[in-house]
């Protein structure tokens, strides 16, 4: 049995379209019962009954808005409250419309309200009431231009930089105590993002277009294999390792009580 058929039930945030719909039904068919959230209470409750219909596990529909502060909350309490609750795939986000200097203000606030403000709390009650139970996995979806922050727009990039990191973190505390987390790095795939943003999937380079159930598929042979950190599309996972200790020989050196000395400071008298 894989390390993910143990769980129990599944809460899936964006799960009314792509990556979030396709983890449903993967998810549904390994037998988990689910909670589905998202703003699109119809597009849900079709997947929820074609989901009860195809493999028999109970679907409930959770209608949020998580930029509203209110709905995350409830989102929350329904982590916290329901003792069924084993796994957060925590994956609702919305994309840019451009380049960040083309961009509108209000709507890249919007994008960190939901990328990173409702992320961070999901993930933070999640690992708490998990922790406690000494039970439980998170999946969180970031983004491989968390690693290339200078080929897109920079709000967009920064959210995805916060997720990985809050999940590297997340497993530095929580992992001792029995919950597992995984960092999901999509490239481009094939989902309605790019519509919803006023953009189109069709104008960018179909080799670099991944299909959203191979996406989820090797997310999931990811997350059964106990990886931390999951690029679906990278060919040699020893590069993430060499890129993960290069980053790492810099620990030591990154708190001294003196600054490095080519910047030719000399110890001063305190002002
Ligand atoms: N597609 C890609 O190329 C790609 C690459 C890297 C990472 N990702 C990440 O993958 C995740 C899923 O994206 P996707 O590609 O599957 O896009 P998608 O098809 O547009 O799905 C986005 C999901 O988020 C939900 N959502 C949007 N705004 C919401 C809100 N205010 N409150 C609650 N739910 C909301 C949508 O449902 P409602 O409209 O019903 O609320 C939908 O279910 C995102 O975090 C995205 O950043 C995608």
């Amino acid at each position: 049995m894989s390390a993910v058929e143990k769980m129990g039930k599944a809460l899936v945030t964006g799960a009314s379209s792509g990556i979030g719909a396709t983890y449903a039904d993967r998810l549904a068919r390994r037998g988990h019962d689910l909670v589905l959230v998202a703003r699109d209470e119809k597009r849900l409750s079709d997947l929820a009954a074609k989901l009860k219909a195809q493999y028999g596990v109970t679907v409930d529909v959770l209608k949020a808005d998580l930029t509203q502060r209110d709905d995350v909350r409830a989102v929350e309490r329904r982590l916290r409250d329901d003792a069924a609750i084993e796994l957060l795939v925590n994956n609702a986000g919305i994309g840019p419309k451009g380049p960040l200097l083309a961009d509108d203000i209000d709507y890249l606030e919007t994008m960190i309200e939901l990328n990173v403000v409702a992320v961070n709390r999901l993930a933070i009650a999640a690992a708490q009431t998990f922790a406690e139970r000494g039970k439980g996995a998170i999946i969180n979806i970031a983004s491989v231009v968390a690693l290339v922050p200078e080929r897109f727009n920079g709000t967009y990039n920064a959210s995805k930089a916060f997720v990985l990191n809050l999940t590297q973190s997340i497993n530095a505390e929580a992992s001792v105590r029995g919950v597992k987390v995984q960092a999901v790095l999509p490239g481009l795939t094939r989902t309605e993002i790019f519509d919803r943003a006023g953009g189109s999937i069709d104008r960018l380079d179909p080799s670099m277009v991944m299909d959203v159930t191979d996406l989820v598929d090797a997310a999931l042979a990811g997350f059964d294999r106990g990886e931390l950190i999951t690029i679906p599309s990278l060919p040699d996972a020893d590069d993430w390792d060499a890129f993960t200790k290069a980053r790492l020989v810099l620990a030591p050196n990154l708190s001294h009580n003196r600054p490095a000395t080519r910047y030719g400071i000399e110890r001063a008298e305190a002002v």
